[in-house]
């Protein structure tokens, strides 16, 4: 029975140590940020009649584009032959959690890149980035949603020449893909390749080369722990789709722990009552 009593009061400091689930998405509706070229958002009801007394019943209808808002690619985005969002293997929407923190380089220079050192030096702090890895960077972009001029970094945002935010860089995502097994990649900012991209390398190197699906207009990532965390991909399993909105969120590890601990005791409980 001691060893039971330790059982519990370690699942207690555990579930007590624990914090929140983290939603990482954009709230969608008007104000979501497309990009140029895109037909709107269009959100319409289709009925709401009186129910049950008391109650009704409501039911909307919505249009949108595949690419807006926090939204991942799948790898038919980019490459002619990738996979599309039906066809997309479940292991690649959740995986551990990492967060690298580079609003410091992001502030001094819009046009920073993610680099093979960005990616050495977050692993000098925080250990090797596990295998199946959801990378997001921290750009600090978050704060600039959803104002249109300030998130594309222009006053001319029709025109993506124009566009200056961070990204990361075809010789980091090379690097990240040749030394590390991650099943997803992205962050606060509208694209993976930086604004000043013309031919969208890292989109290819991630994407076409590697089946590495991507997020971008990723919210809330300075409430969310460097390591520690599951991140899920909540995506719809659109037919044909070369990408859809997602409802991403990440879990911290501590609460799966918690989980595991209650099913154990409860087996251990099982046992006991069966033994005396
Ligand atoms: C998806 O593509 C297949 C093959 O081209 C086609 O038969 C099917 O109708 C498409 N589905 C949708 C929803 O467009």
């Amino acid at each position: 029975m001691n060893a039971l009593c330790i059982l519990v009061s370690t699942c207690l400091s555990l579930s007590l140590g624990q914090d929140e689930i983290v939603d990482l998405t954009h709230t969608f509706g008007k104000k979501t940020i497309y990009w140029p070229g895109n037909p709107p958002f269009n959100f319409s009801n289709v009925f709401r009649l009186p129910g049950t007394p008391g109650y009704i019943a409501e039911a909307n209808a919505f249009e949108t584009a595949e690419h807006s808002g926090t939204h991942m690619d799948a790898p038919r985005h980019f490459c002619p032959e990738g996979k599309r969002m039906h066809e997309l293997v479940m292991d690649r929407l959740s995986g551990p959690g990492v967060v690298i923190d580079v609003r410091k380089q992001s502030e001094a220079n819009s046009d920073f890149q993610v680099t093979e050192q960005t990616f050495r030096d977050w692993e000098e702090e925080h250990g090797t980035i596990p295998d199946g890895a959801i990378v997001l960077f921290n750009f600090g972009w978050d704060k600039f949603w959803p104002n249109r001029k300030q998130v594309f970094n222009t006053d001319d945002v029709m025109n993506p020449s124009t566009f200056h935010y961070p990204g990361l860089s075809p010789e980091g995502a090379k690097w990240l893909t040749s030394n590390r097994k991650v099943h997803a990649v992205g962050g606060d900012t509208p694209s993976t390749d930086y604004g000043q991209s013309s031919l969208f390398e890292t989109h290819v190197i991630l994407l076409c080369d590697n089946e590495i699906v991507i997020l971008e207009n990723v919210a809330n990532l300075n409430s969310m722990a460097a390591t520690g965390t599951k991140v899920y991909i909540g995506a719809l399993k659109l037919e044909n789709g070369s990408g859809t909105p997602v409802r991403l969120f990440a879990v911290p590890m501590s609460s799966a722990s918690v989980t595991r601990c209650s099913m154990l005791l409860l087996a251990l409980t099982l046992i006991l009552k069966a033994l005396f």
